[in-house]
């Protein structure tokens, strides 16, 4: 029976509000999310309202004049005050969802007197963080283990996925995010904040939130992006604002000694030394610890011409990435310190170039 299901749909909607699953929207933590979230139970509300009388009418109308009945249907033309009533009744109703809707929406797209800017640049597959005049920027990237994930997901368990490295920011601050991407289209979101904003390449879009309670919030790239959009989660850590301040010293304290390693004198020793820890992690697992390759997508590095012959197409490819293959654009992701150790290893570690030194001031 109709009315059974739609019972039954009732019933999913309020009691998953208790649950921990949830077939409605996640109830806000943020001004603007709460609106969002009253915004939609009030139209919802609105909505099943409106379904009861209409269906109800018509299956009143169906059961109680069915043809066993032997009634006649009414026979009449046009009805003015039914009409003015259809017109009218529908109309009130949609401006008084849309006074409501036309605030939240205001405020939303509100992003003017920000007190933090962050530039959110999405991947495949991972999240960058820049904030804007502060010097400090990162990689957020996925670190549960697969094996966990499969393990996991074969018993059929519900699991978070983590990040090295979550997006940090006060508590009640309004902090604007600058939304883009370096490589196809992503979609940054996260439910709680009711921030969900297309991540797309050579186009920066704004949104905005103030938290009010320090926690852990989570979302998901929201844009089918490649074979691990599934695994590419938003992590937001809300700290008190002197934890926050604390924090963001520190970042800025490592991004100086960073410089301070850039502008150093390196030896062929040290450039070696880290060149290849650093190898080991960017590099070898698509062309082999051993510079073998996978070809045709990742040819051999081990007596390649490239290594063999110009450095500085050499450095361009490591920096730059190589178009019509896999090999990604490292220059962002690497530090110049590592980058040049990546370069001077690789050049050196097969015997291909023996006592050729790239430098990062190179
Ligand atoms: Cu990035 Cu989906």
């Amino acid at each position: 029976h109709p009315r059974v299901w739609m019972g039954l749909l009732l019933w999913l909607a309020l009691g998953s509000a208790h649950a921990q699953w949830t077939v409605n929207m996640t109830p806000g933590v943020t001004d603007v999310s709460r609106s969002v979230f009253d915004l939609h139970m009030t139209i919802f509300w609105i909505c099943v309202v409106i379904g009861v009388i209409v269906f109800g009418a018509m299956f009143w109308s169906m059961i109680m004049h069915r043809r066993s009945t032997g009634q006649k249907p009414a026979h009449f033309h046009e009805s003015t005050t039914v009409e003015i009533l259809w017109t009218v009744v529908p109309l009130a109703i949609l401006v008084v969802m849309a006074i409501p809707a036309t605030k939240t929406l205001i405020e939303i797209y509100d992003t003017s007197e920000s007190e933090l800017d962050i530039q959110v640049t999405g991947y495949q597959w991972k999240w960058h963080y820049k904030y804007l005049g502060q010097d400090v920027e990162f990689f957020s990237n996925l670190t549960t283990p697969r094996s966990q994930i499969n393990n996991r997901e074969a018993k059929g368990e519900h699991y978070l996925l983590e990040v090295d490295e979550p997006l940090v920011v006060p508590v009640g601050t309004k902090v604007r995010f600058l939304i883009t991407a370096a490589d196809v289209i992503h979609s940054w979101w996260v439910p709680a904040l009711a921030v969900k904003k297309d991540a797309i390449p050579g186009f920066i879009n704004e949104s905005w939130t103030r938290i009010e309670e320090p926690g852990i919030y989570r979302g998901q790239c929201t844009e089918l992006c490649g074979k691990d959009h599934g695994f590419m989660p938003v992590v937001v850590e809300a700290k008190s604002k002197e934890d926050f301040d604390a924090w963001l010293a520190e970042r800025k304290e490592a991004a100086a000694a960073e410089r301070e390693l850039t502008s150093k004198e390196w030896t062929m020793e040290e450039l070696m030394t880290r060149g290849e820890k650093a190898y080991v992690t960017a590099c070898a697992a698509c062309h082999q610890p051993g510079g073998e390759g996978l070809p045709p997508m990742f040819p051999a590095l081990k007596g390649s011409a490239i290594a063999k012959g110009d450095a500085e197409a050499h450095i361009d490819i490591v920096y730059n990435g190589k178009p019509g293959t896999s090999m990604a654009a490292f220059g962002k992701q690497l530090s110049p310190v590592d980058l040049a150790a990546i370069i001077t290893y690789e050049r050196n570690a097969w015997g291909n170039n023996v006592g050729d030194m790239v430098t990062p001031k190179d």
